[in-house]
């Protein structure tokens, strides 16, 4: 990132399915410690619902931010098992990562479903990080420009330009994530680049040039420095390597030394 850019790294530890309350305080305090006081680089922790108010608890006054997984784009009502914006601002969660490729798959969730609950996010003061992503056949069909295109523009639908800036795209290749294949820094700057182009047409210059495009996809300590300089990489959804403390505080510490 050129120092005259106007976008702060940002680094996001999306835990899915993982830890127990018990096990969010482990995992978020050594976090909080190492890099709770520095505010070079955006970092934000995505726990399960069952840990937001432990996490919030332990976060508070300090430079990590609280994420959620997921919500339902209605306010209240009839949806069980379902939790809404608002319950989530109630825990002082400030981003919700909306669109991942396991939503997608396991879920059905639609792109129109996903731009639904991008606009409900915003209304409600919540940041997407919109995560979107070919899969493999799909990249060796060479169509993921035009996948990956496919789902911003329609996960963006009718966001309005005072709003757009709030919301953070997560390019996440499918074939990268959890198996240990990272895409190139190359490749993964191919696509980010295409995507801020998209941006652009869509939300003019100077909001696509202020809108953080994160790469996710077996994101570690030993490949981060390369993504990260990338012009168009602004930081990382990391699953795998958020899990553990120390790997995730390194990935943090490795946008931070791009900063200098
Ligand atoms: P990974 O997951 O870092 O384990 O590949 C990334 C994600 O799914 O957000």
């Amino acid at each position: 990132m050129a120092s005259s850019s106007p976008r702060r790294y940002l680094i996001a530890g999306n835990w899915k399915m993982n830890n127990t309350v018990h096990e969010a305080r482990e995992l978020v305090q050594p976090i909080v410690h190492d890099v709770g006081q520095q505010t070079d680089v955006h970092v934000v922790v995505c726990p399960p619902f069952t840990a937001l108010a432990k996490v919030a608890e332990l976060v508070v006054n300090t430079n990590v931010h609280l994420g959620a997984q997921n919500l339902y784009p209605k306010a209240s009502g009839a949806y069980t098992g379902e939790i809404s914006a608002g319950m989530l601002r109630e825990l002082f969660v400030s981003y919700v990562i909306l669109g991942h490729s396991e939503r997608r798959e396991y879920f059905q969730e639609s792109d129109a479903f996903i731009n639904e609950k991008v606009k409900v996010a915003l209304e409600n003061m919540l940041k997407p990080i919109l995560c979107i992503g070919e899969t493999l056949s799909q990249r060796e069909a060479g169509k993921t420009l035009e996948i990956v295109k496919t789902q911003l523009i329609a996960g963006l639908k009718d966001v309005s330009l005072d709003k757009a800036d709030n919301v953070v795209i997560a390019y996440e290749p499918i074939w990268a994530i959890g198996t240990g294949k990272t895409a190139t820094p190359e490749m993964a700057q191919e696509v980010h680049g295409e995507i801020r182009k998209t941006l652009k047409d869509v939300f003019g210059a100077t909001i696509a040039n202020s809108m953080r495009i994160l790469y996710g996809g077996s994101m570690k300590p030993n490949n981060a420095a390369e993504l990260l300089a990338q012009p168009d990489i602004d930081g990382g959804l990391i699953g795998g390597a958020s899990l553990e403390a120390k790997s995730f505080v390194k990935l943090v510490e490795a946008a931070l030394a791009r900063k200098e």
